[in-house]
């Protein structure tokens, strides 16, 4: 088991990368930390996690609350006293589709909040605890708009912001034994977004992608809970300020 003991909080964890990446860090051994802003969302999730023979708890916090986040941290201080592992992936678009002239002020600021301002916060409250430790792995959740994506502008540009702020914090923290890496996946299918879109508009999307995408398919949540399972793991040790494109090659 790779994260023998080891400490973890994934945000996010009622939702569909965040759910597979909790399954996937408790699978190797980590005491998981479940927070989501759904609370019978990421109960479920810790229940799964139990039947699987996994161990943790779950904590219902809005991320775009910054009294929420110091909580939660505080939380984790009393309970184990330690945090080894965070992987920030709370987060959704808040403002799909809107042309340049459309953009809202309101829906912008909430797609900074929900998405950047929230790792901002989230990582300095794992600083604090991680660099008296003298270790800590960081996963944030990009996405690969973050290169630029036509009428996500707000989105674009907080998941861009996380790229930045994420090799920002690495320069900082790696000589305290602190690694920070993103995530940047390409369209994953995951149950809220073929919700959202309805099952027709989904498949043509779908379809659209994997025809694309040069390994012809589009992502799956396990396939991204994967990829923070390794930059969690001591496996990417020496990896740090690295964004990791989960794209089947979308945008090469
Ligand atoms: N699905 C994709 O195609 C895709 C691609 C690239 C990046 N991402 C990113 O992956 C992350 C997870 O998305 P997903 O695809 O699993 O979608 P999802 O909607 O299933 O999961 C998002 C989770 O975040 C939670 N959340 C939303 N607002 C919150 C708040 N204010 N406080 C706390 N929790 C909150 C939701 O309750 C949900 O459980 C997001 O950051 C998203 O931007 C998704």
């Amino acid at each position: 088991m790779r994260l023998c003991e080891r400490i973890a909080l994934v945000t996010g964890a009622a939702g569909g990368i965040g759910r597979a990446t909790a399954l996937c860090l408790a699978g190797e051994g980590a005491v998981v930390v479940l927070s989501d802003l759904n609370a019978a969302g990421v109960a479920e999730t810790l229940d799964l996690v139990e039947r699987f023979g996994g161990s943790g708890i779950s904590i219902t916090a809005d991320v775009m609350h910054e009294r929420d986040i110091t909580g939660l941290y505080q939380r984790i201080a009393e309970l184990y006293g330690r945090l080894d592992i965070v992987v920030n992936i709370a987060g959704g678009d808040r403002e799909p589709g809107a042309d340049v002239e459309d953009i809202d002020y309101e829906r912008m600021s909430a797609n900074l909040d929900l998405n950047l301002k929230s790792c901002i916060i989230s990582c300095r409250e794992a600083a604090r605890m991680m660099k008296p430790q003298g270790y800590g792995r960081i996963v944030n959740m990009s996405s690969l708009v973050y290169r630029g994506s036509p009428n996500q502008f707000s989105y674009a540009a907080s998941k861009g912001g996380i790229y930045a702020f994420t090799r920002s914090l690495a320069m900082s923290l790696g000589r305290f034994g602190i690694t920070v890496n993103a995530l940047a996946p390409a369209l994953v299918e995951v149950p809220a977004f073929v919700a959202a879109l309805g099952a027709e508009r989904w498949e043509l999307l779908r379809q659209d992608c994997a025809a694309r995408y040069p390994l012809g398919r589009v992502a799956t949540p396990e396939d991204v809970a994967r990829c923070a399972l390794f930059l969690a793991s001591d496996d990417a040790a020496f990896i740090t300020g690295q964004i990791l494109e989960i794209s089947g090659g979308a945008r090469l």
